[in-house]
């Protein structure tokens, strides 16, 4: 089996990569400028957006950027007791349309995160309009190798996307070495959007997924993925198209592209993860601008066959392109971007704008996929406050006040008591309330609601709506992870945490402190309702 490029090959590669640049009439004697060298100006962008940079909405305990812009989580991967988060970042500006780098942190136990020098940055013809979103594997002699997408715009809007290849020349997966571009033309014909390359091994033979869309005059946009195995992670051959949406289907009903695919195992099945553009809200469904969900089913001879429909992994409004991380004690985790596209964003005047959320750790019942805070995230709390609430009559209780707007809250409520028509928790309390994070239960609709800035009153009818079902269950219990600028609710019934997870960044008041816990018509039986404040974990060396 072939370990990698011989001198011979290396050279056959430049000389293909020098007639194509003479192609398109750049001339390969002018000196560009190299990869380290653009890396070190990339650097210094990054300590010039740091000296600016207002860390009020900061997050405490959530990965992000030092500065700058941040999006998908890339090459995430265990690799020599660290979390590798790799991700989409552009060092001089917090905007969303500035060139993307790869940025770069790790963690030993998924709460403190160590910055790293920026690992990738466009450099090359291939790459020189953005580094797009990739990942990371462990190569047959211990190399962290990252696969990524080379992307560039070209006359008229129109893209070209290929897919590359870049290896870490040191001990401990930091620095990388680009070695060019491994498969240079999409899976069919007049394919322009065929990115986001996910790789894994099976026995000998390693197999990669890559997103794509195909567009013709007929059908405008059908999200596709592609399956392409190699034996030596330079080599790629076309295999099949794993899944892609039912050409029959309207636009709205299909998704136009797939982005950020990623395959896995998870318990007895596969799971095809993948963020679809182009789903219209449905009822309570798809109410984000690009969804994030997945497919269950079988991998049987390299062919996979779904056995569910697509569904929302998470149901709040900011999860986008996930990625999971097998780690050493055989969990899956998932992490994703906490933020949407095309959206306008309060911590952009402050010279940062996206975070990762929090690591969750998956499992499979009744053919979902529940996510559960990992254990790990105990240690992110200060002191236990017990709050003294057993039964709440149409009436509101003040929780304990926050000094800081990092808090858990967990709320176990009997259901099989509960009167109460309605009730819920407003969090982030000032008055007057313009701000107000609503979490709220409707014992009639049978759904739990979260929403940014509107009332409890007409769910159906609110844009700002996410929702999840109530779980059959008489032991309901919320757990909510209140970081500055984020609020995620693991729901669960006393067995498992995560049944439903809603996600959603939030910009409370600076000055609001207080939460409130309140029902209506009927009284809301309390089982347990805890509180703590958490670390701030937030620490940044410059490299
Ligand atoms: C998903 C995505 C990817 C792409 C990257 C660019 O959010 O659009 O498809 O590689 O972001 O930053």
């Amino acid at each position: 089996m072939k370990k990698g490029l011989s001198q011979e090959e290396q050279k056959a590669r430049e000389e293909q990569h020098q007639e194509a640049l003479l192609k398109e009439n750049i001339d390969p004697k002018v000196k560009r400028k190299t990869h380290d060298e653009l890396l070190e100006e990339a650097q210094k962008a990054l300590l010039k957006s740091l000296e600016k940079v207002k860390r009020t909405h900061y997050p405490a305990y959530h990965l992000a950027a030092p500065a700058g812009w941040m999006n998908d989580p890339n090459g995430v991967i265990f690799y020599k007791g660290y979390y590798h988060v790799f991700y989409q970042h552009t060092p001089s500006s917090a905007l969303e349309t500035g060139i993307k780098c790869w940025g770069h942190a790790r963690s030993p136990d998924l709460i403190h995160w160590e910055h790293l020098p920026l690992a990738l940055v466009p450099s090359e013809e291939y790459d020189r309009d953005g580094c797009f979103s990739g990942c990371a594997v462990v190569d047959n002699k211990g190399q962290l190798v990252i696969l990524y997408t080379g992307h560039r715009v070209e006359e008229e809007d129109h893209i070209r996307e290929v897919q590359c290849l870049a290896v870490s020349d040191d001990e401990e997966g930091i620095h990388f070495q680009k070695r060019g571009v491994v498969i240079s033309s999409p899976p069919e014909e007049g394919v322009e959007h065929f990115r986001d390359p996910r790789v894994w091994k099976e026995e000998d033979l390693w197999h990669m997924i890559v997103g794509y869309r195909i567009d013709d005059n007929q059908s405008k946009g059908i999200g596709k993925t592609a399956l392409y195995t190699s034996s030596d992670l330079y080599s790629w051959q076309f295999h099949s198209i794993l899944a892609q949406e039912d050409p029959k289907l309207p636009l709205g009903k299909r998704a136009y592209m797939w982005e950020c695919p990623d395959f896995f195992a998870l318990d007895t099945q596969h799971v095809l993860l993948y963020s679809p553009q182009g789903l219209d809200p449905s009822g309570y469904s798809y109410r984000n601008l690009y969804e994030n969900g997945y497919l269950l089913g079988q991998w049987q001879n390299q062919s996979f066959s779904p056995q569910t429909a697509f569904q929302e992994i998470d149901l709040g409004h900011d999860f986008y392109a996930a990625q999971h991380i097998e780690d050493p004690k055989g969990r899956q985790l998932l992490i994703a971007w906490f933020d949407m596209w095309e959206k306008k964003r309060e911590s952009t005047q402050d010279g940062w704008a996206g975070m990762m959320s929090l690591i969750r750790e998956m499992h499979i019942q009744d053919n979902r996929i529940h996510m559960s805070p990992p254990k790990e995230l105990e240690k992110l709390r200060l002191k236990e406050i017990q709050l003294d609430i057993s039964a709440l009559t149409s009436q509101e209780k003040t929780l304990a006040l926050a000094e800081e707007k990092l808090q858990e809250i967990y709320i176990e409520v009997d259901l099989s008591q509960t009167t109460a028509q309605r009730w819920g928790l407003k969090l982030h309390v000032e008055q007057p309330e313009p701000k107000v994070t609503h979490l709220w239960i409707d014992s009639t609709l049978k759904r739990i609601f979260l929403s940014r800035n509107q009332e409890p009153n007409s769910p159906q009818e609110s844009e700002d709506c996410r929702s999840c079902p109530l779980p059959e269950t008489s032991l309901l219990s919320l757990r909510l992870f209140l970081d500055r600028p984020s609020c995620e609710v693991f729901v669960g019934d006393g067995h498992s945490q995560g049944i439903f997870v809603l996600s959603s960044r939030i910009f409370p008041h600076e000055k609001a402190k207080t939460h409130v816990l309140w029902s209506e018509k009927g009284t809301l039986i309390v089982k347990k309702c805890l509180q703590w404040n958490l670390k701030d974990t937030f620490e940044f060396t410059p490299f």
